[in-house]
C-alpha cells in the first residue's frame, strides 16, 4: 500500500485531481464522512477496501450528484423510489436498486443490485459535479471502528493512507443514510440511519418492511454485528448489567436527556442531548462514543434512546457497538 502524507483542506479541485489519478479522498457528507475513489475503476475501488481494511464480500454505496445521472447505472426505478428521491433527495437515504453493466461487481460485491445516493453536503456536491464519475464510498474509518463526523477524526484512522481529506466541517446528520430496498411493491428499510421510518411511511402513505437483522451472509453487511465498535467496552443497560469488575472500575456513562441518577461512582459523563432531543443525539453520538472511548475509563455504559424517530439508528449504532464475548 502506497504511504502517503494526509493532507486537510478545502480544496475541491485538489480533491478531484487526486480522484483522477484513482487515488482516494475523503469527503465530507451529512451523515458520515466517505471513504471515495472512482466507482467505475476497480483500481480505485480495490484502493478503498485496502485503505480501511474493509473485507471486499462487503459493499459500497455509490454517490450520484443528482437525478440525472441515475439513468446510466441503474435499470429501473420503482415509482415507490421515485416518490421517496422527491421528497428526500439530496439527502440522507440510499436506495437499493438494479444496476446497469456499468457498475462495476466490486462494487457491489456481486450483487445485482447497486445502493446509490445523492449526497447533501454543498462540497461533495460540488466535487461530484466536477468529476466524470459517480464516488464509490462507504464510511471513512477503519473497518468495524466508529464512523468519523469530522475531519480530524477521518485523520485519527486514515493518516497515511490517503492523499487528501476534504474538510467540510461536522457532519451535520450524524448516523450513516437509510437504506432503503425494493422488491415488487414491498419497500423494505435494510438500514435504520437519517431518514426515520416514521418520514418514510408519511410519505409513501403505507406501511414499510424493517428487516435490519444481522445474519452470516447480510444483504446489508453494514449489519455485521461488530460494527462502530469502542475499543473500551461498550455495556447497554443499567449497571447491572456490567460484569461484576466493572462495576467497581472507571465508568464512563453516554446519557441522553436529564443526566442519569447513579448509586455508582461515574469517571465521565456524555451527554448526547441534554434537552432529550433525537436528532441533536444523532449528531453527538459517534463524536460521543469516540471521546468516551479516549477518556480513560474502563467501560462505557449506554441507556438505549426511545424506540422512534432517529432513535432507532441510534440504538442500532449503539447495539453494533455494544461489547460481546
Ligand atoms: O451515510 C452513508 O451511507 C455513508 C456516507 C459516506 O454516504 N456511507 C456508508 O457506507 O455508511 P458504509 O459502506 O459504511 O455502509 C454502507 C452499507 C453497508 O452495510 C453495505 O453492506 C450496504 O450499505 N450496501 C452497499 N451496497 C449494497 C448492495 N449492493 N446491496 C446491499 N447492501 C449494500
Ligand atoms: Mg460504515
Amino acid at each position: 500500500m502506497d504511504v502517503f502524507e494526509t493532507e486537510i483542506g478545502t480544496q475541491v479541485s485538489e480533491a478531484a485531481l487526486w480522484l483522477m489519478q484513482q487515488q482516494l479522498v475523503a469527503i465530507p457528507t451529512e451523515t458520515v464522512y466517505g471513504l471515495a475513489g472512482n466507482a467505475l475503476s476497480p483500481e480505485a475501488v480495490l484502493r478503498i477496501f485496502e485503505a480501511k481494511m474493509r473485507p471486499r464480500f462487503n459493499p459500497l454505496i455509490m454517490h450520484l450528484p443528482d437525478r440525472a445521472a441515475l439513468n446510466q447505472y441503474v435499470t429501473e426505478l420503482p415509482n415507490t423510489a421515485r416518490r421517496l428521491m422527491d421528497a428526500f433527495c439530496p439527502g440522507p437515504l440510499t436506495f437499493l436498486l438494479p444496476k446497469s453493466g456499468l457498475v462495476p461487481d466490486l462494487v457491489t460485491s456481486g450483487s445485482p443490485k447497486v445502493a446509490v445516493r445523492f449526497p447533501a453536503h454543498p462540497l461533495t456536491r460540488a466535487l461530484l459535479r466536477q468529476v466524470p464519475f459517480p464516488l464509490a464510498a462507504p464510511s471513512a474509518n477503519l473497518f468495524g471502528y466508529v464512523s468519523p463526523v469530522t475531519a480530524q477524526h477521518v485523520y485519527e484512522g486514515l493518516k497515511g493512507r490517503i492523499p487528501y481529506i476534504l474538510d467540510g466541517g461536522p457532519c451535520s446528520i450524524g448516523v450513516e443514510s437509510t437504506i432503503v430496498d425494493f422488491e415488487g411493491a414491498e419497500v423494505i428499510i435494510r438500514r435504520h440511519g437519517g431518514v426515520s421510518v416514521e418520514a418514510i411511511e408519511a410519505v409513501l402513505g403505507q406501511p414499510v418492511q424493517v428487516r435490519t437483522h444481522a445474519t452470516d451472509h447480510p444483504v446489508a453487511p453494514g449489519q455485521l454485528k461488530s460494527h462502530y465498535a469502542t475499543h473500551t467496552p461498550l455495556y447497554l443497560g443499567a449497571i447491572q448489567d456490567l460484569p461484576l469488575p466493572y462495576q467497581q472500575q472507571k465508568i464512563a456513562l453516554l446519557e441522553f436527556g436529564k443526566p442519569w441518577q447513579t448509586a455508582f461512582q461515574v469517571y465521565a459523563r456524555f451527554n448526547l442531548s441534554p434537552a432529550g432531543n433525537l436528532h441533536e443525539a444523532a449528531r453527538n453520538l459517534f463524536a460521543s462514543m469516540r471521546a468516551a472511548d479516549h477518556c480513560g475509563a474502563d467501560v462505557i455504559l449506554a441507556h438505549p434512546l426511545p424506540a422512534q424517530g432517529l432513535g432507532l439508528a441510534i440504538n442500532d449504532r449503539l447495539r453494533r457497538a455494544a461489547y460481546r464475548e
